[in-house]
Formats: structure tokens, sequence, C-alpha cells
């Protein structure tokens, strides 16, 4: 769906082009989009770093061969797309050559792969330059440090740009899971009649990770879990969980009932909230010593509203926990004792799980009586068997950053809300708890669901 302008790019500018994301995501994104033929136009990469045009071709079939069975043919029509123009992001001149190289009256998508600080600054020039009349630009996250900094960034884009030219790029909005959200709930009534509080009794949301800050530890320790995580990815997961149906099929359309569902959302409760640090993370090259930055949270939130109020959400998220494994779990009421059974034990409850990594997926779990007991039992979808392959996060978002599609970007008034949301878990953090890591985190976080359901063990893939 393309909406906004309508327009699509008829040429991508990538600022950092020769940073970690390009190197991690980007090329691989672009070469499976020219693979399937949806890549049209010319590319040119800015940098700081003195490099030809053929450095950067080898980087980029570096970078793509670490995952994907290069076809020459392929390789060959996106090296004649790429060019390179290098210079200093904060200096004008490189300004007066892009527009020179590109010209001003194309529509442009500029991509900024670049540390927040820059965002502001490289937009600022962009406009001074004469280069956004018709062109978008993409931002990669962090939008904002909280909710003030977001409001103060958010201003000086809007001062140049029109919201419907900015794309806020958090990159779980391409996850195919994510995106299969909408039509799962939507599109079958099972779960449409399912899914609000006359059912559901409590929801959890976990994303863990098995491994550490690694070599990010000086990025991580001015951030912590809540921001790089929560406060994006996991909150724009929630409100497509949460959110009643679009009425179009505009990115508008989509993002207002996003919106709803932060607006319907008090400010954070800093006594539901735990915070963890896996031991061993303050001697990670680039922590401060002494850090009190959280690697694990875990925290307690509701929907005010008229489907979910009553409906406790949980939600935690760490480094260095047992699993790498990102799930949404729903709890239905539990059933009456049964009259028809011998003993009187109730069933467990029903839930429904939506595994968005790895392996993407649904289960259903019901209850059976297995013998002379209740046992549960599964319905599993596993998305890539049942539905093919899927499209990887960063192809999505590129190539609805192309077609100028922003349902798959994070709206201004979502991202304030959410920072709202956050903002007191950040004003008073409290005490962070050590953990061991290889566990589910700290003991504290027990305390949270206590007289609710558990943390339950996710619902892992098939190893077999
Ligand atoms: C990033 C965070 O935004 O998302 C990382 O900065 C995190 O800390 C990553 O590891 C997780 O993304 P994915 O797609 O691997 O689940």
């Amino acid at each position: 769906m393309t909406d906004g302008d309508g327009r699509t790019a008829d040429q991508l500018v990538i600022f950092g082009i020769t940073g970690d994301l390009a190197r991690k995501m980007t090329f691989r994104a672009l070469y499976r989009l020219e693979r399937r033929a949806l890549l049209n136009c010319p590319i040119l990469g800015v940098a700081s770093d003195d490099i030809t045009v053929e450095a950067l071709i080898e980087r980029a079939r570096d970078a793509i061969g670490e995952h994907e069975q290069i076809d020459a043919a392929v390789f060959d029509r996106l090296a004649g797309r790429l060019s390179y123009l290098h210079g200093d992001v904060t200096d004008a001149a490189l300004y007066r050559a892009l527009a020179e190289q590109i010209g001003t009256d194309r529509s442009t998508l500029f991509y900024l792969e670049m540390p927040p600080s820059l965002f502001a600054p490289i937009v600022e020039n962009l406009g001074q330059a004469g280069l956004l009349t018709r062109s978008r630009v993409a931002i990669e996250k962090p939008f904002g440090y909280d909710l003030a900094s977001a409001r103060e960034l958010n201003g000086r884009l809007r001062a140049v740009l029109d919201e419907d030219q900015i794309l806020r790029v958090d990159h779980f909005l391409g996850k195919q899971p994510v995106l299969e959200l909408e039509y799962l709930r939507f599109a079958n009534t099972t779960l449409a009649e399912l899914w609000d509080r006359r059912s559901i009794a409590e929801i959890h949301i976990t994303m863990a990770e098995n491994f550490g800050v690694e070599d990010r530890g000086k990025f991580y320790d001015a951030v912590g879990a809540l921001r790089d995580v929560v406060q994006n990815h996991l909150l724009q997961v929630l409100a497509l969980v949460a959110m009643e149906p679009p009425v179009g099929p505009g990115a508008d359309d989509l993002n207002d009932k996003k919106a709803e569902v932060f607006r319907a959302m008090s400010a954070l409760d800093p006594k539901h909230y735990v915070r963890g640090q896996y031991r061993g993370y303050a001697d990670v090259a680039g922590v401060a010593a002494g850090s009190q930055t959280e690697t694990f949270v875990a925290m307690r939130m509701e929907i005010e509203n008229w489907r979910w109020a009553g409906v406790p959400i949980f939600l935690r998220a760490g480094k260095a926990l047992p699993e790498r494994v990102t799930e949404v779990r729903l709890f239905t009421h539990r059933v009456p004792a049964l009259g028809f059974m011998p003993q009187r034990e109730h069933a467990d409850r029903n839930q429904i799980v939506l595994r968005i990594d790895p392996d993407p997926g649904m289960r259903l779990q019901l209850v059976a009586q297995g013998g002379d007991s209740w046992q549960n039992v599964h319905l599993d979808s596993s998305f890539a068997q049942d539905l093919g392959e899927p499209v990887l996060p960063y192809e999505n978002l590129l190539h609805a950053g192309l077609i100028g599609d922003r349902q798959l970007f994070a709206r201004e008034d979502a991202i304030e809300e959410t920072w709202r949301i956050v903002q007191p878990l950040l004003d008073t953090p409290g005490e962070v708890h050590p953990y061991e890591p290889g566990s589910w985190g700290p003991a504290a976080v027990e305390e949270l669901v206590r007289g609710r359901r558990s943390w339950q063990q996710p619902w892992l893939p098939d190893r077999a």
C-alpha cells in the first residue's frame, strides 16, 4: 500500500554505507530485492571513508556472501547501481557535491544509518541544499533518548520535512510474524472472537537473547534494555497485538489504531518494574566501571480500554538468558470445573503463542483428557513450512521505503506516546539486580507475577 505522496523513489542514498548495519543487513537486503527484481534505481553510498566504488562493491560482495549463495548476474546488476561519495556529513560542502551529483528535483530515499546525534544535522543540511522537496528520509533507531529528546528531534525534523516524508525504522515492524499479526487476528473468526478481556486473562511478551552485549559495550551501556528493545520493538508489537482493526488500507489507518493503544496506556509504574544486570557485564569493553545499566527488564502494564481493561500484560526482555526466543503468549480464562469429570480438577488455561523468533509460527495449546488426567496438546504452525521462506525484515523495510509505504514505519505520535509510557521507569529506575548468565533473570522477576500466571518456558523450535 502506498499513501502519503505515493511516489516510488527514483534513487536511494545511504548515509553510513561503510558501517555495521550496511555490512550486516543492508547489502544483503538490497541483493535479495535485486534478485526479486524489485530494485529499479541507482544507489549512492555516502560515508567518511576515502575508498573507491570498487572497494565498496567488494565490501558488498563480502557482506552478502556471508549469508547468500551469490548469483553473479544478480550481484553484477546490484553492483552496477552503486556509486560512492565520501565526505564529512557535518560539512555543507558534502551536500553541495551531493546536490550536484544527484540533482535536487528527484524523488530520493535518503536512508540514515548513522549515529542518532547526526540525524537532525544531516536532515537540516539536506534541506539547505534543496534536496528534500520530493524526497523521503528513513531514520534508524534510536529515535530519541527519552520523551524530551524525542520531541526535540521530531521538532527539528518537522521543521524541514512533512510527517509523511519521515520513515522511522523499527526493524521489528519488518518481521514477517509481526506483519502477520494483523492478518491472523482479523482474518480468523476463531482468533478475533477470543481476542479481548472476555476470553483473555493475561498476556506475556518475552524477548530473550542467549548472548551478551558482545562488542557493543559502549553503545549499550548508555542505553540499556528498556531503551534498546522495549520502548521501540516490544511496544510496537504490543500495539499490533492489542489494536482495533484498521478501517482502511492506508498507513494512517493502521497507525491511528496503534496510537490509540498507546493513548490508552498509563505511564508505567516503577513499582511493577524489575531491572537486572548479568554477572560479567561490567567486564565488557566499553562498559563503565560500576555501571548500573540494565541488561534485563521485566514489567507489568495495562491497556485501559474497552477491549483490554483488567488484563495484565507482563513483558520481559534480556541478554545472556538461556535461549534466543521472542514470543507473545495469551492465556485464556479458565473453564469452570467440569461436573462430568470424576475428579473436579480445573483444566489448564488455553494458550495462544505467536513466536516471532526464531522459526516464526503460531501455537494453540488446548487441553485433552490423556489417560486419567488432563494433558496439554498443541496445534502448531511453522510459518516457513506453511507459508514459505519469509522476506527478511530489512528487505521489507527498504522496499516499503522505496515505494513510500509508511505502514512499516513508526509514526511521530506513537514514538512520543511510547516514551511517555516508559518515562517513569527512566526517571526512577530502581536498583539493578545481578543475575547469572544463562538464567531467566533475577529472582525478583517472580514477584512481579505473583498471583498470576508464572513465567512460562517459551515455545522453542524443534531442534531435531
Ligand atoms: C536491536 C537491539 O534493535 O535489536 C539489539 O539494539 C538486539 O540489542 C536486536 O539484539 C534484536 O533484533 P533481532 O532482529 O535479532 O531480534
